[in-house]
């Protein structure tokens, strides 16, 4: 299996390495959290009655929906339930490293697809990889660590194209970008969209995602999902954290907010970029890319190295927190810059 290792140490400062929420999770979650029983802790966690809210919140039927510890446990078990000898998994690459982590225990073959110069969706290209023995199609929309997004269009036309396989499109970063194909699950047979509480909701510690698919599929994924892997203390924070719409438009609003104004620094710093319709923004930062992570890191900022993924080579992606978090990255990033040219 392919290792994966994430980065770890310095806690203290501003983490712009995971994209993750840089403030906290709403405070009625909090709240919750305080209040929960020990009763609750004995007990065996009762995922259902949380599926049917969150099912309904999303304008899904509950058997259309399963909830999962973070879309990481989603990718997992969905490659289990279908991923066999001789299929194939296509990945437009560069993408979430997970994808390939969790496709490299399963005997499948893993056609990578690379994305132009630009980052793109190579979506042609895509198109032209589709065979017989294709089983899953897996696309993060928004992408990581490139930021860039296909269209319904395009997704629709993969999924029409491919009526053997399952399409997979990951909306992780969906709050930040706000087009979702969400609705057309069920009505698509061959969709399952993918969203987490990790980044926008500020829960990654709680380990929740979801999957959400026609009900046949899902009845496949629930054989394989563990029935106790989403935790009570998750299950009890999940009801608040939807209901709590307006710390949400705030977080992602103010993130958005903070993007634009961290893409005019990295322009006025000739910083290479893409555009970004997520939580965090890729940047060219050249053959001295480690030295540069590690400057930040001594500046108090955490910022990940992704040279190693294909085709981005001295590419390093940043984690957009607010605008005053921002406000002091931008001043980090150009103290290092200069100290690299020094
Ligand atoms: C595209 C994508 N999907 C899924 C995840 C993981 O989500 P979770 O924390 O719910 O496992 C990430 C995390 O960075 C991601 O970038």
């Amino acid at each position: 299996m392919t290792e994966y290792r994430p980065p770890l140490g310095c806690r203290d400062s501003l983490r712009l390495d995971f994209n993750e929420n840089t403030v906290a999770c709403s405070l009625r979650v909090r709240e919750v959290l305080g209040r929960i029983s020990t009763g609750a802790l004995t007990r065996y966690p009762e995922r259902e009655p949380v599926e049917a809210i969150v099912a309904k919140y999303l304008g899904l039927a509950a058997p259309q929906l399963a909830l999962t510890n973070g879309v990481d446990e989603a990718i997992h078990v969905l490659f289990q339930a279908f991923l066999e000898d001789g299929d194939e998994l296509l990945l437009p690459v560069p993408t979430y490293t997970m994808y390939e982590v969790y496709a490299s225990a399963t005997a499948a073959r893993v056609v990578p697809i690379l994305a132009g110069d630009d980052l793109s969706f190579p979506f042609e290209r895509l198109l032209a990889a589709i065979t017989p023995k294709t089983k899953i199609i897996a696309i993060a929309n928004p992408n990581s660590p490139s930021g860039t997004v296909a269209t319904r269009e395009q997704l629709l036309e993969i999924a029409r194209r491919a009526p053997q396989a399952i399409l997979l499109v990951d909306e992780a970063y969906f709050h930040f970008y706000g087009e979702t194909i969400i609705d057309l699950v069920g009505t698509v047979p061959n969709l399952i969209v993918s969203r987490t509480f990790s980044k926008a909701y500020g829960l990654a510690g709680l380990r929740i995602g979801l999957l959400a698919g026609p009900v046949e599929l899902m009845r496949w994924i629930r054989r394989v999902l563990s029935p106790y892997s989403v935790n009570s203390l998750a299950l009890a924070c999940l009801p608040p954290a939807l209901e709590d719409e307006t710390y949400l438009n705030w977080y992602a609003g103010e993130v958005i907010a903070a993007r634009a104004e961290f893409e005019v620094a990295l322009d006025a710093a000739g910083v290479r970029r893409w555009p970004s319709r997520a939580n965090f923004i890729l940047t060219k930062i050249g053959p001295r890319h480690a030295e540069f992570v590690r400057r930040m890191s001594a500046a108090g900022v955490l910022v990940r190295d992704r040279s190693s993924d294909p085709g981005i080579d001295g590419c390093v992606r940043i984690t957009i927190g607010t605008r005053e978090q921002m406000r002091k990255a931008a001043v980090a990033l150009n103290d290092t810059l200069a100290a690299l040219k020094a």
